[in-house]
């Protein structure tokens, strides 16, 4: 039986699940109304993961003249540590890789307390470069700056084939093909 996950553009058939999931994962989701007006913008990606019809976890983010900004990225949370947001991450900078021309940089913010998702960053090559100090206004915490830099043509290709290298295809399965 595969296990594996199916990653897909998100519509807005999506809407209810992503905004329970965006719930569940984050102490300010986006309302429903902002997930609608998101989807439908231009130089916007949006990605999920899917288990047969569950969604398990989502990515988004837009493209800012020469920089690709992640704005957000969570998984369900009993899915979490199995891989899934690598693959979303994986799957997000291939099309930006593919969809937009003369990218420089690929760059997001991350609390200064949130280590998961900073593994998950650096595993990719994100470095940390700045901090915008009480960047969350509800608890008034840090924000770290992390980007992956200097992307000439084909560095980001050759980077992203290694890190699919190293998933595990429990998670891949049907999709890595
Ligand atoms: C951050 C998040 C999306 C990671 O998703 P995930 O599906 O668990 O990620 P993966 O299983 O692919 O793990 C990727 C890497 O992240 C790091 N990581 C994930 N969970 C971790 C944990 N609990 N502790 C330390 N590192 C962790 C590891 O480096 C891991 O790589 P490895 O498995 O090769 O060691 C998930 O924890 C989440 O949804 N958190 C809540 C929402 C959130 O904080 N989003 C980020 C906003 S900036």
């Amino acid at each position: 039986m595969s296990h594996g996950l199916e990653v897909r553009a998100l519509t807005l058939d999506d809407i209810k699940d992503l905004h329970a999931l965006d719930q569940d994962s984050f102490a300010e989701p986006w309302s429903r109304s902002l997930w609608k007006l998101e989807l439908s913008r231009l130089h916007r990606i949006y990605l999920g993961a899917f288990k047969g019809i569950q969604l398990v976890g989502f990515i988004g983010g837009l493209l800012a003249h020469t920089d690709f900004h992640i704005t957000t990225v969570a998984t369900k949370k009993p899915h979490r540590c199995s891989g899934v947001g690598s693959l979303l991450l994986l799957q997000m900078l291939k099309e930006v890789d593919d969809l937009f021309e003369d990218i420089e940089t690929i760059t997001l913010e991350v609390r200064a307390s949130n280590k998961p998702a900073q593994g998950l960053y650096r595993k990719f090559g994100f470095a940390p470069v700045g901090l915008r100090r009480g960047y969350y206004q509800a608890d008034n915490e840090d924000a770290i700056v992390m980007t992956l830099e200097n992307l000439q043509q084909g560095t980001l290709a050759d980077r992203l084939s290694e890190i699919e290298l190293k998933l595990p295809t429990a998670v891949y399965g049907d999709a890595k093909q």
